[in-house]
């Protein structure tokens, strides 16, 4: 499918460009004015005081959010390409957003034009091909829901409110990762807006945006539609187990017999270590997870025995279980993540995640609100189920698990005292940890995180790959991991 643009719109383009670079200097509202102009009436571009561009500019952390010129929510993918065609003549900055859960900050705004997805929210199941085509404006929870009257799911987030576009185009760990991989091992097709505005579904058969697209972010356009893999769904059993600091001893050891022993790839583990300065003690926490209405005897039993403050552990919908997460305990605060990848789990090593949890999350000098470090275990066979290579992760002969560093704070002021506290508290894990070589989770590694170290021996493809698709870096216009 190619994109021609009517030639009124050229002409309006062209009157434009030459009014603001004889004129005036250019500016984005140039950019909005332009974008305005040209869209069909399937798309709309907002101004500061409305409410869909308080919308458009919202992030779950505040410190992900800027105060746009305008926001643009194309209804089209054509639409999309035509604003495309108006940044790049224009040279603005603009930003990307999916569901805004990034932490890291410009990723998915702007003092420019941000472009919202929101109005690409269609579901669209195919029980012949068993796969569902999402809009790139959806939240995992709401494809969930979708799908759900139809007995089938996708692999995607585990908490409420993440976009399905970042989480996406990162990689995308979810509790039916050991059983179906990544999400970007479940992705069929792309409906991808190029940036020199062609409109092009991308399938495996273009294997080298295809292999971009699987991590790459934004380098190589804007993705409205992704059509994913559906997997047959039954209820589930799972929940939260929260136990009191005195027990984290035995919940560690749990853990790393959990680790070591279970090879059911139905089995999913979620710990958290947290610890809310406003409460002065530790809080460690279980998600269990297992992917049919009851789970076989003896595989969480550890866990269950221990002594607990709350179980809610019970048999649920899928959709249930995944608005349990109390990750919105901190919406709208400021927020930095960032990770290490950890190989093997021993006692001494989630010992040494406990004491970095107290030590920073106790430092009132610091005056971090939360931090939190969740423990991730999956099976070593995680990464292989699929065979196509993709941009993350760069290699899948080791089973390498995300580890999650996450703090958040109240006031701007403290943004890089956080960061540089996060760093550190990373740095020191990394070393312990053993596998300071194993990639990092695009989706949890902070900002400026090199690039090596996310997509390895895949980034001189991946750089020669962008060279190709978007000779003018008009996606170097916008926020992200750039190659
Ligand atoms: C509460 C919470 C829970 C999480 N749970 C999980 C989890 O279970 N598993 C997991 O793997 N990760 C998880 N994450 C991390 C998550 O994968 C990332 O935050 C992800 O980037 C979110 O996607 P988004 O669309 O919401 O983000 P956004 O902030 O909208 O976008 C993130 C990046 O993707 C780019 N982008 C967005 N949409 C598009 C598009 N359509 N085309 C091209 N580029 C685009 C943006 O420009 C930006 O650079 C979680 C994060 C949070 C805050
Ligand atoms: C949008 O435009 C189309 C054709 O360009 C027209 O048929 C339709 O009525 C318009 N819709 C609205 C809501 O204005
Ligand atoms: C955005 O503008 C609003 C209203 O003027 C202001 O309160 C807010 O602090 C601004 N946000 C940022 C991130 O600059
Ligand atoms: C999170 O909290 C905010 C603010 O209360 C709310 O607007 C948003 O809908 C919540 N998100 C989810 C996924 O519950
Ligand atoms: C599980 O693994 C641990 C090693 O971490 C081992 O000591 C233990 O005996 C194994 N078996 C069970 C049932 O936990
Ligand atoms: C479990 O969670 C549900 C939903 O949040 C809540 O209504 C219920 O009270 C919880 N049960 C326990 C035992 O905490
Ligand atoms: C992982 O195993 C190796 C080899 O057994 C060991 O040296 C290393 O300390 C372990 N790492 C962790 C985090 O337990
Ligand atoms: C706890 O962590 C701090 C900060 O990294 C470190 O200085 C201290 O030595 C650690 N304590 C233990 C017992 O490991
Ligand atoms: C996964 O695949 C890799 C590469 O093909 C291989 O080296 C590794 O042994 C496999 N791991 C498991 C647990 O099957
Ligand atoms: C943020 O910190 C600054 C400097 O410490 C202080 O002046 C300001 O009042 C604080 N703002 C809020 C909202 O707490
Ligand atoms: C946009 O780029 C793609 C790939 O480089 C190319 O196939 C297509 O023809 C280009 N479209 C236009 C309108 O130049």
């Amino acid at each position: 499918m190619t994109l021609r643009l009517p030639s009124s719109h050229l002409c309006w383009l062209l009157v434009l460009l030459i009014t603001v670079v004889l004129v005036k200097p250019t500016l984005a509202t140039d950019a909005c004015q332009g974008i305005a102009a040209v869209v069909s009436n399937s798309s709309s571009v907002y101004y500061p005081g409305s409410l869909p561009y308080i919308g458009d500019v919202s992030h779950w952390a505040s410190s992900s959010s800027q105060n746009a010129t305008c926001s643009f929510e194309p209804g089209t993918a054509e639409d999309l390409g035509m604003a495309l065609n108006i940044i790049a003549a224009l040279r603005q900055p603009f930003a990307i957003k999916g569901g805004g859960h990034t932490t890291n900050p410009g990723f998915s705004s702007t003092t420019g034009v941000q472009i919202s997805l929101s109005r690409f929210s269609d579901v669209v199941y195919d029980p012949e091909a068993q796969t569902a085509t999402v809009g790139a404006g959806l939240t995992w929870d709401t494809v969930y829901t979708a799908l759900e009257p139809h007995g089938v799911n996708v692999v995607g987030a585990r908490g409420p409110g993440v976009g399905v576009a970042g989480l996406s185009l990162g990689g995308g760990y979810s509790y039916l990762t050991n059983q179906y991989g990544l999400t970007v091992d479940t992705i069929e097709a792309y409906e991808l807006v190029m940036s020199n505005g062609t409109v092009k579904i991308v399938t495996k058969e273009d294997e080298d945006l295809f292999f971009g697209l699987r991590g790459g972010f934004n380098n190589f356009g804007i993705v409205t539609k992704f059509t994913l893999r559906t997997f047959p769904q039954t209820q589930v059993w799972g929940g939260f187990i929260t136990y009191s600091p005195e027990n984290v001893g035995l919940l560690n050891q749990a853990t790393v017999n959990f680790a070591a022993n279970t090879s059911d790839p139905k089995a999913a583990l979620m710990i958290t270590y947290d610890y809310f300065l406003s409460r002065t003690s530790l809080g460690p926490s279980a998600l269990v997870f297992y992917n049919a209405p009851t789970p076989p005897a003896g595989i969480f039993d550890e866990f269950l025995g221990i002594p607990s403050l709350v179980t809610n552990v019970s048999t649920m919908s899928f959709p249930a279980l995944i608005k349990l997460s109390m990750a919105n305990a901190t919406y709208g605060s400021r927020a930095i993540f960032d990770t290490i990848s950890v190989l093997n789990y021993s006692v001494p090593f989630l010992n040494a995640v406990v004491n970095e949890t107290v030590f920073w999350g106790s430092d009132s000098s610091l005056g971090a609100q939360f931090v939190s470090y969740v423990i991730e275990p999956f099976l070593p066979s995680l990464y292989n189920h699929s065979s196509i290579p993709s941009a993350f992760p760069p290699s899948r002969c080791d089973g390498f698990t995300p580890l999650k560093i996450y703090y958040s704070w109240a006031n701007e002021t403290s943004d890089s005292a956080m960061h540089t506290a996060i760093r550190e508290s990373t740095r020191n894990l990394r070393q312990l940890s053993g596998t300071s070589e194993a990639p990092l989770y695009p989706n949890y590694a902070i900002y400026d995180t090199p690039l090596e170290m996310i997509y390895g021996a895949n980034l001189p493809r991946l750089r020669s790959l962008q060279h190709c698709v978007d000779p003018e870096n008009i996606m170097g216009l916008t926020g992200g991991f750039k190659f």
